[in-house]
């Protein structure tokens, strides 16, 4: 059952405002017919203030019509949506494949765009047959495939996304460290060493952290935040080479949004001396009723408020949308239990199936082109 939004007064305003908007922005008239006008280049857009704007791809999609014009025209960054995780690797175990992942980065190069690599530790995409060995056999594989991966595609690397997700702040570890295959395996002591040797076999690539769940305004993304916050104080204090923290977005409409909340924790992180990157962003409307119009407005003014808190802070460097049209984006293809209640698929990305900008296009290059904030390039925290 579709619930309606309960909005304070201000974004019901900036929803209306932004449906107009969106409509002059994409080159749509009130009849939906396209009177093809040039788009604004997000990139473009982002580089203004010193900031990088793209995507997440995967080559199945990203070769093909709409996504590729959208890509020339848009992006400025390409992350490997799954081409460069372990499990895509290494599909059979001992015989890694680097035939995708070599195309992302080629369609980087082709594009123009910094890569972000994605990503060479997370539980999820730690192969299946690796979940039940000893300790030292672990760490000589993960070790082994980290150092290939980051040899691999030294010099072509903007950021390695070096740990992914390790934060469960409900865990009943009381450290708010996730239990996993690495926890168990590799230790979570140890984590700080998949820093120390991302860094010593690409020196040039920027080090992320990457993580979930901390952007709304929601008592779990709060406990996520505090607990983030904690490990990266203590790697920190340990010397450890990070020097980004990923914030990878993934919204949803149905949460509260808190512009001064999430500013607070850029200035922690800040004051930690890491950059942040906004590495996964998408927006579900899980819970929000009408036609696709009203829909689109409602996921549109969160993407505005979220970004004009990003793109006012300095610390925030790039922003890189999870997928490009609603289409290829994960979130339809995904678990059921993602899926709305009236089993429609849902409008998280910029454009629409058929390559169309919506009203979070409109939304997104509005906020890129009005910051007067750029992003302080002095924060580079190489250790
Ligand atoms: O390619 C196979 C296909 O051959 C097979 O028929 C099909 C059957 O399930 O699976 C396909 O692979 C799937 C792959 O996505 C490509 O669609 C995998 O099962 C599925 O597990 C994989 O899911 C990815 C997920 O990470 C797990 O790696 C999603 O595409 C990807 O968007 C998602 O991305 C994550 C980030 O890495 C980390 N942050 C959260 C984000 C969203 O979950």
């Amino acid at each position: 059952m579709a619930l309606t939004p309960r909005l304070p007064m201000h974004r019901r305003e900036m929803m209306r405002w932004l449906g107009s908007a969106c409509l002059v922005a994409t080159g749509m008239g009130a009849s939906g017919s396209a009177y093809a006008q040039p788009l604004p280049g997000l990139d473009v857009a982002a580089r203004r203030t010193g900031r990088r704007f793209g995507f997440a791809i995967d080559p199945a999609y990203a070769d093909q019509e709409p996504v590729k014009s959208l890509l020339e025209q848009h992006a400025g960054v390409i992350t490997a949506e799954n081409a460069m995780k372990w499990r895509s690797i290494e599909g059979i175990f001992g015989f890694p494949d680097y035939t995708r992942a070599d195309r992302v980065a080629e369609m980087a190069a082709n594009l123009h765009a910094e890569l972000r690599g994605h990503t060479l530790a997370w539980h999820q995409s730690t192969p299946a047959y690796l979940a039940n060995v000893t300790p030292q056999v672990f760490v000589r594989a993960q070790t082994a495939h980290l150092q290939a991966m980051a040899q691999r595609y030294a010099g072509r690397i903007h950021t390695w996304d070096v740990l992914n997700e390790v934060v469960d702040a409900d865990s009943k570890r009381g450290d708010g460290l996730r239990e996993s295959v690495l926890s168990k395996l590799w230790g979570t002591d140890q984590y700080p060493a998949l820093f120390e040797l991302a860094r010593a076999a690409d020196p040039l690539a920027k080090l992320a952290y990457n993580d979930y769940g901390m952007e709304q305004d929601e008592p779990w993304c709060e406990r996520r935040r505090s607990a983030v916050l904690f490990m990266l104080e203590d790697w920190v204090k340990r010397k450890t080479p990070v020097d980004v923290m990923g914030l990878q977005a993934h919204l949803d409409t149905s949460r509260r949004f808190s512009a001064s909340k999430l500013s607070r924790f850029f200035d922690e992180l800040r004051a930690l001396g890491l950059c942040i990157q906004i590495t996964e962003l998408d927006v579900r409307d899980t819970q929000v009723s009408g036609n696709l119009i009203e829909r689109d407005a409602e996921v549109a003014a969160l993407y505005r408020e979220f970004l004009d808190t990003c793109v006012g802070h300095p610390s925030v460097e790039m922003v890189v949308m999870w997928n490009v049209t609603d289409s290829d984006s994960w979130v339809n293809r995904w678990r059921q239990g993602q899926r709305r209640a009236d089993g429609q698929p849902m409008r998280p990305t910029l454009f629409d199936p058929q390559g169309q900008a919506k009203a979070a296009f409109g939304a997104v290059a509005t906020t890129l082109r009005s910051t007067q904030v750029k992003f302080d390039k002095t924060m580079v925290r190489h250790t």
